[in-house]
Formats: structure tokens, sequence, C-alpha cells
């Protein structure tokens, strides 16, 4: 049989495909007597009713620098396990996570984050360094133990420095607990976590945003799609009129593209996760309805749209059905949007056919990266399915953020209600549990800026008045809280940029999207009925967002940009409640805030720890 190119690509690519599933299954395999035998002894242990079927799942993971081709261009990752993307986490709703970390690296501290994990009793399994924890030193080990409540789509990142732009990422998918079912039925499914990908390292990109004049980073190169991109060619050459060539593949090469291999006449749901660094994204597959039924771990009020948005931090799950002529394959494509694009977007093939003939139809095309009312129409339409839990009629507490970018002793810097956020050596978690003085700036950020001055968001920030922080807010336990984000211009004129914002610690509802400046009148517009319930929400460019959330879980909790770029400039801020009543236990406590002025602490108070 001859073989053209495609056919090579589509063999090696499925060969690639089993490579990753092998170690995986024989993995949980050999960790099954493991688990076995820590179901009996928590349940020997406990006297909770907590599910029968609940068990601890162990992962041992060691990271460390690797050269790796995402892109067909060869530079360093961040693998775990030698592998880049880092291995997907699958587990029940109820089981507990038992991941053993390992810091490979020779000259950087490290800490994993659990997107859109709760971390009830548990806020130091956050995985934020400085916040939750101390940067786990090179050739340490830490314990992240949690458990994952609820079943949805999520993914795990590094959250130090630029630590997920070099590749520090990977998936976290959890099921509906043994004997539930999910509000909708599939046949099949697959995974994509969305990333971007630059051939400047992380600590470059570093170097060039810390450095006055700021360099800016620019576009990525290019779109991943589980870590696999196409520089230079494109899988979709023969309908482009640019000289651009067709992508060829030997097999086995590590950006050979991950091809969804599908039967006629069946439902299959996609779980999209986006872990990028910078952009916003647009997915759609060609021919194909897509019907959204979860975000960020929670139901959806089903919807069917041609394409979507999805932006840093935002997890979906799609359905779609295979009722496209079988005998054609069709083309996935992902876009950047929100930014004038000079990444070309992403491919990959829905393969109906054994043939693994070329698409005869062009890959879809996304809505124009600056069409914002299609996006705005595309967030409206996300809602709660019936059901869901509804928001507190009522707040405590208002607290409207400002976002500007700004300028601070010549260096471009992002602020929150006029604070950039510096993180402080010492954790909060640690400090603030303890009752440490001195450990970061004793006066929160305030809950309004710029209001009596009149500050006009849609021009630059006026003067060199931002500066740098690391107070936090402070919320009474178990109140409610709405935080409105309030975009604005950036230091160039007549530009505001979209931001994805993201909290730790909590899922929270969104409540309204609104054009300029908000005024607490707008409240009378609020979704109070059925507003979805999400970890991360975008701010339209010179728009606000109104977000509504209880402050019930004990911790110290980072709300930031999910920008990697815009958090490292300072884009953030902490929320901390309840923390002085969180347990921790000695030896986590040791372990994981035993740094800086908490070390001292710790020694003074614990004598036998060293
Ligand atoms: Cu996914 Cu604080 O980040
Ligand atoms: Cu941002």
């Amino acid at each position: 049989m001859r073989m053209n190119k495609m056919d090579l690509l589509i063999m090696s690519n499925s060969k690639t495909q089993r490579v990753i599933l092998i170690p995986m299954v024989s993995y949980s395999r050999s960790m099954f007597g493991v688990v076995l035998l820590l179901v009996i002894l928590l349940f020997s242990s406990s006297s909770s009713s907590s599910s029968m079927a609940a068990t601890i799942k162990h992962f041992k993971w060691h990271v460390e620098y690797k050269h790796w081709s995402p892109d067909g261009v060869e530079g360093t990752v961040l693998a775990i396990n030698g592998r880049f993307p880092g291995p997907t986490i699958r587990a029940r709703a109820g089981d507990t996570i038992n991941v053993e970390l390992t810091n490979k690296l020779t000259t950087e501290g490290l800490v994993i984050h659990w997107h859109g994990i709760p971390q009830i009793g548990t806020p130091w399994a956050d995985g934020t360094a400085s916040i939750s924890q101390c940067p786990i030193n090179a050739g340490e080990t830490f314990v992240y133990r949690f458990k994952v409540p609820k079943a949805g789509t999520y993914f795990y990142h590094g959250h130090y420095g630029m630590q997920r732009s070099a590749g520090l990422y990977g998936s976290l998918i959890v099921d509906v607990a043994e004997g539930e079912t999910e509000p909708f039925r599939y046949d099949g499914e697959f995974n994509l976590l969305l990333s971007d990908w630059w051939h400047k390292s992380s600590h470059d990109q570093d170097l060039d945003l810390s450095s006055a004049p700021m360099r800016w980073i620019g576009e990525p190169q290019s779109l991943l799609i589980n870590g696999r991109g196409q520089f230079n060619c494109s899988l979709a050459a023969h309908f482009s009129k640019a000289r651009i060539s067709p992508c060829s593949f030997r097999g086995g090469e590590q950006y050979a593209p991950y091809i969804l291999h599908v039967r006629p006449n069946m439902t299959y749901r996609l779980r999209l996760a986006s872990t990028t660094a910078l952009s916003a994204l647009n997915f759609a597959i060609g021919e194909h309805k897509l019907v959204v039924v979860e975000g960020d771990g929670n139901y959806l009020k089903p919807f069917s749209v041609d394409n979507m948005d999805i932006y840093s931090g935002e997890t979906y799950s799609v359905l779609f059905t295979t009722n496209q002529n079988p005998s054609q394959n069709y083309f996935i494509s992902i876009t950047v949007r929100g930014r004038e694009p000079k990444t070309p977007p992403a491919l990959t093939l829905l393969n109906y056919d054994d043939d693994h003939r070329h698409p005869t139809r062009p890959p879809p095309v996304a809505p124009r990266w600056d069409d914002y009312d299609a996006s705005i129409a595309f967030s409206n339409k996300i809602l709660a399915l019936e059901g869901s839990p509804k928001p507190p009629s009522h707040y405590h507490r208002r607290i409207v953020l400002l976002n500007t970018q700004n300028l601070i002793d010549g260096y471009t810097k992002w602020a929150i209600n006029n604070v950039s956020l510096v993180l402080p050596t010492t954790p909060y978690l640690g400090s603030i549990k303890y009752g440490i003085p001195n450990a970061f700036d004793p006066k929160g950020p305030p809950d309004r800026f710029g209001d009596e001055e009149g500050y006009d968001i849609t021009r630059p920030a006026p003067i060199q008045t931002a500066v740098y922080g690391s107070g936090v807010y402070v919320l009474r336990f178990n109140t409610t809280v709405d935080v409105v984000l309030q975009n604005a211009n950036v230091l160039k004129a007549n530009v505001s940029e979209i931001h994805p914002w993201h909290l730790h610690g909590h899922d929270f509802w969104v409540l309204g999207y609104g054009a300029g400046k908000f005024r607490d009148v707008d409240e009378a517009g609020f979704n109070l009925r059925n507003p979805p319930l999400r970890n991360t929400a975008v701010v339209y460019p010179y728009g606000w967002t109104a977000l509504r959330f209880v402050a019930d879980n004990p911790g110290a909790w980072a709300f930031h940009c999910h920008i990697e770029p815009h958090l490292h400039m300072g884009m953030g801020t902490v929320f901390v409640e309840g923390a002085r009543r969180v347990r921790i236990p000695t030896p986590v406590a040791a372990e994981a805030l035993a740094c800086g002025l908490t070390g001292k602490w710790l020694m003074s108070h614990n004598p036998g720890h060293h």
C-alpha cells in the first residue's frame, strides 16, 4: 500500500497516543494494591460517613527541564516524569489526590497549583508560592494531598515565577462519584489541553518583562493542542494562499498533532482547558455544532454554538455529534482572539475515516479578533443548569477592583486599585496563621479607587501614582462578597485589553457584564436567578464584570489575571478569610511554611523541628 504524507501523519499519531496510554494504565494497575490498602486504612481509621467508593490516588512526580519540540522547534520545557505536558490525573469526586512532588531542578524553587480545586480544609496544598506555601527547594520533595470534591474538567500548573509559561501543566479530570450520573449522555470522550508557546525561554521572557523599559514578549509563535503545534507549516496548507508548506511527519514526533478518531453517529464529550500564558482563544470544529454543558467544573444550561471562546484559566465540556458525511474528515481549529493575531491557528483533525483523507473544506473561520460583541454574546449565553446553587440575594461587602497599567520608576506594571502586587518572602498563610508581624504590608489595598478623583477609564493612567504593595483583603468569615472588576485604558491611548480573572479556593457566581464605569445602581441588572458558577471570568475592554462569592473557605487565596505576564507584572491580589482558624498539621507547617519569617517562628515554637 502506498502511503501519502497524511497516512504517515495519522498512523504516527495513533502510535503516539498509544504510547501515552500504556504507561498510565500499567501505572494505575501497579498502584492498585497500594490504593486498596490505603482505602482499607482510611476506613479503619476514619469515622466519617464519606462515600464508600472514595479512594486515594497516588502519584510520584519529578520535575526537570528537558529539551523538547512542542512545535517542531527545539526549546526547553518543564517536564513532569520526562513528559510534556505532564501526566493526566483522573479521579472520582470525593477522592483524595496524593502527589509526591520532587523538584529535580538545580537552581529553582517549584510549586504546582491545582486549578479549580477548592482545597477545603487543606489551604496549604493550593500550590501558590508566597501565598499558600514556600517554593519547594531544588532537590526537595513535597506531598500535595487534597480532595477533589466535585466532578468536572480541571488542570494543574506551576505557580511560581513564570513556570506555567515554561510548560509546567497538565490535565486533572474528575469523574462523578461511583453510582452518580452526569446530566448529559455521551458515547466517548476527548481531552484537549490548550496552550501557547514562545521560542524565547520563560527566563528570557521574565527578564524582558521586568526590564526598564519593558520589552514586551510579543505574540506566541505557536498554539499547542495537548502540547503539540506546528511552526512554519500548516495542516491546511493546500487551502492557504500564503506560501506556507504542508506539514509532514515521519512518525513519533513530539509535535505530531493529536487527532480525534471518531465513529459516525455518536455523541462525544470534548473537554477543553486553556492554560495559555497570554492568548484568548476561539475553538471550532468544521461543520459540527458544539453544545456547551460544563464550565470550570459546574454544569451549565446546555446551549449550541458554531464556535466558542475560551480564556486562560477556563475549562469547558462540549458535546458534539458525528452527524456529518462520514467519508470526509474535518478540521478542528483554535484561533487567537482579543489581540491582533500574529500566531497561526492551531489545527488538528476530526477523523471519521480510515482512509485519512485531507478535509475537503477549509478550517472553520473564527470571528474577527476584535469582534468583542461576538465574545460578549457568547459570555451571556453561559447560565447555570437548573437546580444549581443560587447566590445569596444580598452582599455584605463590595470591592471594586480597578485594573490599570502603570509606570513605576520606569517599570511597566499592572495595578489593582493602584497597588501592584509584590509577593512577600513569607507565605501569607503562615504569617497570618501564626500572627507574625511585618511579613507583609499591614494596610490592605482600598475597596475602591479613583472614584472621588473621577478616574477616567478611557484614558491612560494619568501620572506615576501606582505603588508596589503586598497588602491583602481580609474578608470576614462567612460573609458574602461582591467583587466588581473594572477595566480601563492601558498606557497606550485607545487600548484596553481582555483580562481573565481567576479566584483560588472558590467558585463565584458571575452576576453580569457591563460597559463603561460600574455604578452601584448597575446591580439592578444583576442576574441572581441563574448565574453560572465559575472560577474564572473575563473583564472586557473598558467594561466591568460583577462576581459574588461567600467567604467560607479558611485560607489565603490568590485572585489574579490568568495572563502569566500580567500576573508577573503585579496584576493580582489576595483574599484572606478565616485564616486564623486553619489548623495546620505540624509536619505540613514545617515542610510547607518554614521559610522567611515563619521558619524562625516555627523553630522557636516547635523546638523539636529543625
Ligand atoms: Cu490557574 Cu492562580 O492560577
Ligand atoms: Cu491581564
